[in-house]
């Protein structure tokens, strides 16, 4: 690619979405075609209503998320647990066990969107963690602090401190995934631990800054947790993203609310971005120079973390201009993609 300053097509092998929200029911149904247009396979968060806690609930929600798979596509579902305070030592040794669920998922309770049954104080669950450490069990770790005292800025950075630096030192072994880092402090953290650590980077925190969410007016589509954040942050992702490291890849954080939840008195947090990742990180790479580390990211680091192999087959982004719909289908309702109405340069042939 190096050779190219501006190709015209990228052929990468297929990738992989490491953190990707399919909700369920007709909401699923209307979303998990675009997913599986996109990725070969998808690590799939469990904050439903109710939450994802069991082994038996993660298989009976893969069984409907591939009952719903539209026929001609293929696509794994990468089941996850959601950590409560209640979470038991033995369901996390039956789903280490299991061949589908790849990890447990970490909410720190009211952090985000139905995170109510959240865990309150990581020192509930030691135990668990300790299962999770002997197994290679991953914890994914949604990383903010949610104390009112603490500006929404400095969740994530304060987490580091609080949080993610005394877990990794009772349980240096653990496979840890920082979930879709903001912050340069997330990136310079995670570059430089010890041990088994990565993270996941969304399109939209390596595109966008927290300006985004304000210009010309108040724009609820651009509001997602963790929230955007200033430029010298977005600047950090992007250098992290494409330095090659890897301990970074690709983990979408797509996030579908209807088009009512979004554009409300208190609207909901989320991007929803599944229709078209690839073509945005694909922008985002080449803003970078770095059209040559896309497949790394895209394909190969994320698969090495899970200790899964890369997908086999192949997908090509074509330099294509081409206009984002107003809206999708959802379920009944309706969602407002990330970009809606705005041209993009890059498109998935
Ligand atoms: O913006 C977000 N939306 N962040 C999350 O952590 C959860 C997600 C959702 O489920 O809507
Ligand atoms: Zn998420």
């Amino acid at each position: 690619m190096s050779t190219f300053d501006a190709p015209s097509s990228l052929t990468i092998i297929r990738p992989d979405d490491w953190h990707l929200h399919l909700r369920d029911g007709a909401t699923m149904a209307s979303v998990l075609p675009h997913s599986a247009r996109q990725f070969g396979r998808a690590i799939v968060m469990p904050n439903l209503k109710p939450p994802v806690t069991t082994v038996a609930q993660a298989a009976a929600y893969r069984d409907r998320i591939l009952a719903a798979l539209p026929a001609g596509l293929s696509f794994e579902p990468l089941m996850t647990l959601y950590l409560t305070n209640n979470t038991s030592p033995d369901e996390i040794r039956r789903a280490a066990e299991s061949d589908f669920v790849h990890a447990v998922k970490l909410y720190p309770a009211g952090a985000t969107t139905n995170s109510d049954a959240g865990v309150t104080d990581l020192a509930n669950c030691y135990k668990v963690l300790e299962v999770m450490q002997e197994t290679g069990l991953p914890f994914l770790v949604h990383g903010e602090v949610t104390d009112g005292d603490i500006d929404l800025f400095d969740r994530e950075a304060v987490f580091i401190e609080r949080v993610m630096r005394p877990l990794r030192k009772n349980f240096p072994a653990l496979n840890v995934v920082f979930e879709h880092i903001t912050t340069k402090d997330a990136a310079q953290y995670v570059a430089e631990a010890e041990g088994p650590i990565a993270a996941t980077i969304t399109a939209h925190h390596l595109l966008y800054n927290r300006n985004e969410i304000f210009k010309g007016g108040i724009r609820p589509h651009y509001y997602c947790l963790p929230v955007l954040k200033r430029e010298e942050h977005r600047l950090a992702l992007v250098t992290a993203a494409t330095s090659g490291d890897e301990r970074f890849f690709l983990g979408t954080d797509s996030a579908p609310h209807a088009q009512g939840a979004k554009e409300a008195a208190c609207g909901c947090a989320g991007c929803y971005t599944a229709l078209h990742a690839m073509e945005l990180y694909t922008e985002a790479f080449e803003r970078a120079g770095a059209l040559d580390k896309l497949e790394a990211f895209a394909s190969l680091n994320g698969p090495a973390f899970y200790g899964l192999p890369p997908n086999e087959g192949t997908i090509t982004l074509n330099r294509e201009q081409w206009t984002l719909p107003q809206t999708l289908p959802l379920g009944e309702q309706e969602v407002v993609p990330l970009n809606a109405g705005e041209t993009i340069n890059w498109r998935m042939a």
